[in-house]
């Protein structure tokens, strides 16, 4: 599968930059999911850019939904999800020169000048609009189950920011915050860190830290499609990922001694005193918050002058990239990143409870 994940819910994404614009197609969803259009638009409203921490282009994303969706249900057809591309300006893209660490030289090395290089085309962060859109579809249904998901910005740059806590008012305000982060103070920091480095004609990356809860014991399957695999899977087709991992990031220095989760009796449920796997062993939920970490690089196209190659003429020659870019794409990926473990979330619990596993009550 190129451009879809998920085993009982396929997720597809589709649609270029500088194109019509971008879309989902969603298939196996559930019949009976409510359909919430303002909670799509307000959770589009988070990914969008805003202030100097973000590209200029500014785009509405009025999605339509092409299908899928009757009297503000989900039908339980593949349902469609168009979003327009309405601020476009491909003059600032050259096709021949390739942007280091861009896509541009992968892409013309794969598809011969087929491609549509406008704006990183097909592999632009502009796609991850339709997978915010799709998430939006589930995680309304996910909550009225108990399953809530939250994402942190846990660094900019050098700077550690922000924490996550794991109960359900702490993550239903990360994840409707504006950045995923509620303190000020690290919100105005992650600015300056930002700011800084576009006012140098530079850009900066970072770690994102996401939560789920709720989720019941003996969710994934053993081996190549555990939870791990399949959030990885998934989460690294997110443009600019460069890391995933899950639990404590001391796992690796721990004696085991410290690095088991104990068993213990909560409520009458068996719980761990601990979470340092992240929630998953064996690759199969066990109840405890699912925790995983990711890793963003900093922007590719920056207007600091970088050496690159004329694709045609094989001339070396400087660039600096003088269109609309991200200065840091963490603020506006941890969206993405909720609504993609929302996604895989549902898929998981479609293959374990049937189709009418997320239907409305
Ligand atoms: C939400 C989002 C916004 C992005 N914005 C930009 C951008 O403005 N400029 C840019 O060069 N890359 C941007 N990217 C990253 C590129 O799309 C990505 O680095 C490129 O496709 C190469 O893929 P790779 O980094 O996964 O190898 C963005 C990514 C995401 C998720």
């Amino acid at each position: 599968m190129k451009n879809s994940f998920g085993n009982a819910i396929n997720v597809t994404v589709f649609g270029e930059s500088h194109g019509a614009g971008v879309g989902v197609l969603i298939d196996g969803i559930a019949p009976g999911i409510k359909v919430d259009e303002d909670f799509i638009a307000q959770q589009l409203t988070l990914r969008r850019p805003s202030g100097k921490i973000s590209t200029a282009r500014r785009e509405p994303d009025n999605y339509v939904i092409q299908s899928g969706v009757y009297n503000g249900f989900t039908t339980g057809a593949p349902l469609c999800i168009f979003i327009p591309n309405t601020d476009t300006r491909s003059r600032d893209y050259t096709p021949d020169l390739p942007r280091p660490s861009h896509a541009d030289f992968t892409a013309r090395e794969k598809y011969h000048g087929f491609e549509d290089y406008r704006g990183g085309g097909h592999f632009s962060g502009r796609i991850t609009a339709a997978l915010v859109a799709a998430g939006a579809i589930v995680i309304p249904a996910l909550r009225e189950k108990g399953i809530y998901i939250g994402t942190c910005i846990k660094q900019v740059g050098q700077f550690i920011l922000g924490d996550i806590s794991h109960d359900r008012e702490a993550l239903l305000a990360i994840a409707e915050s504006d950045y995923g982060l509620t303190d000020e103070y690290a919100i105005s920091m992650m600015k300056d860190v930002i700011e800084s480095a576009a006012s140098d004609g530079d850009s900066v990356g970072g770690v994102l830290e996401t939560a789920v809860i709720g989720l019941p014991a003996g969710l994934g399957e053993p081996w190549f499609d555990g939870v791990e695999s399949q959030i990885a899977r998934a989460v690294f087709g997110i443009p600019a990922v460069k890391e995933i991992s899950f639990g404590s990031d001391k796992i690796s220095v721990l004696r085991g001694s410290r690095a088991n989760d104990q068993f213990t009796v909560k409520d009458g449920k068996i719980v761990t005193e601990t979470n340092n796997s992240g929630g998953i062993q064996g690759g199969i939920t066990n109840g405890m918050p699912v925790v995983f970490r990711t890793t963003i690089k900093a922007t590719p196209s920056i207007s600091k002058e970088q050496k690159t190659v004329n694709m045609s003429t094989l001339e070396e020659v400087t660039l600096s990239v003088k269109g609309r870019h991200d200065p840091c794409i963490v603020p506006r990926a941890r969206i993405v990143l909720d609504s993609v473990a929302a996604l895989v979330i549902a898929d998981m619990l479609t293959v374990r409870y049937g189709s009418d596993a997320l239907t409305s009550k």
